[in-house]
């Protein structure tokens, strides 16, 4: 294990002014993405779009590191460079999503767990050998009648912490990512509680397992109101609540937090980002880590054909951009900057 080489990876991870571009989707939630824009999902499709992505002039301003697929990570560029060199030349840290997938947790009605566990120390080292510095697990709760259970957060919990292990001896920063799902008709009240609780659960975990906090990312969703809640909490108050469940709970030793969107909209995503990022006094830096938000104009822009590769990276280049702004509180002074 290089612990040198985990806090430096850590630390250009949530590098100032820069967040982390999740490109991970699993080939079948690919097929769903494409779908909705009529693009048929073959490899070859999928390099194409991960590589107009990488490619943009100039977004390495704006990105600290790519998540890729294991797929991603074994294709190259149109010139022939494999993905996670050309990112790494351009300062952009490679990463690699580990899990397997969530699956349906017995005994516990309508609850996932993630898995993967199996043979991932011998995965790990080809990873490493193939330029992932970084890796992600996501696990999923659930907000529901009497859920999440204290089993699906032990669960969960206890995975991601065998996880984080596993990646630390390796040499390679876990991404820790126990993401509260915002679908449901359940109130922010009850989404703040059940992100305590997993968080807390997590934690416990983390610490069990002797992983060394200072070499972890924490990949947090925020806490907002279930999607078909009648009252949708403000800008603010997502970030007020939010801050207090990660000041009770994350340790001040853990390099940096960064958040996913979960399917909020691109706008309310920056944000929301933006109104934590403005606040003072806290122990960690804060950015994003998106996969929707920062991809879903690229994506509508790109429709599969080459003749739209440029208008495709000008679209992800702007959503990089305010993303960037936001993880720096800058976002909304811009925004007015350019109303006046
Ligand atoms: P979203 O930003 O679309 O939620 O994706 C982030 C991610 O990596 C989910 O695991």
């Amino acid at each position: 294990m290089d612990k040198s080489l985990l806090s430096r990876t850590a630390a250009a991870m949530v590098a100032r002014g820069k967040g982390i571009l999740a490109a991970d989707e699993s080939s079948a939630t690919c097929e769903t993405r494409f779908k909705s824009v009529g693009v048929e999902c073959t490899e070859e499709k999928r390099r194409a779009y991960r590589g107009l992505l990488f490619t943009t002039p100039g977004v390495e301003q704006f990105l600290s590191g790519v998540i890729l697929f294991d797929e991603t990570l074994r294709q190259k560029t149109d010139d022939g460079m494999p993905f996670a060199d050309y990112l790494a030349g351009k300062g952009i840290v490679p990463g690699i999503k580990v899990d397997r997938g969530v699956h349906a947790l017995a005994l516990c009605p309508g609850e996932k767990v993630t898995e993967g566990l199996d043979g991932l120390a011998k995965r790990m080292e080809e990873y490493f050998k193939l330029g992932a510095r970084f890796a992600k697990w996501r696990a999923v709760i659930t907000i529901g009648d009497a859920i999440p259970s204290h089993t699906c957060l032990y669960a969960n919990a206890h995975a991601l912490a065998r996880y984080a292990a596993i990646c630390q001896a390796a040499s390679i920063v876990p991404i820790i990512e126990p993401e509260v799902l915002l679908d449901g008709d359940h109130s922010v009240e009850r989404c703040e509680a059940a992100s305590e609780a997993t968080l807390r659960a997590t934690y416990a975990a983390l610490a069990a397992h002797n992983v060394a906090f200072e070499h972890t990312i924490l990949k947090a969703s925020m806490v907002v109101s279930g999607k078909l809640n009648a009252r949708q909490a403000g800008v603010d108050e997502v970030a007020e609540r939010t801050l207090r469940v990660l000041k009770r709970t994350v340790p001040a030793a853990q390099p940096g937090v960064v958040f996913l969107s979960g399917g909020q909209s691109d706008e309310s995503a920056t944000a929301h980002l933006n109104a934590m990022a403005a606040a003072k006094g806290l122990p960690w830096p804060l950015t994003f880590s998106y996969s929707r938000a920062l991809q879903n104009p690229a994506l509508k822009a790109w429709k599969g054909q080459a003749g739209n590769v440029g208008a495709a990276q000008k679209a992800f280049f702007h959503r990089a951009r305010m993303n960037a702004l936001a993880c720096q509180g800058k976002w909304k002074a811009e925004l007015e900057k350019q109303a006046a």
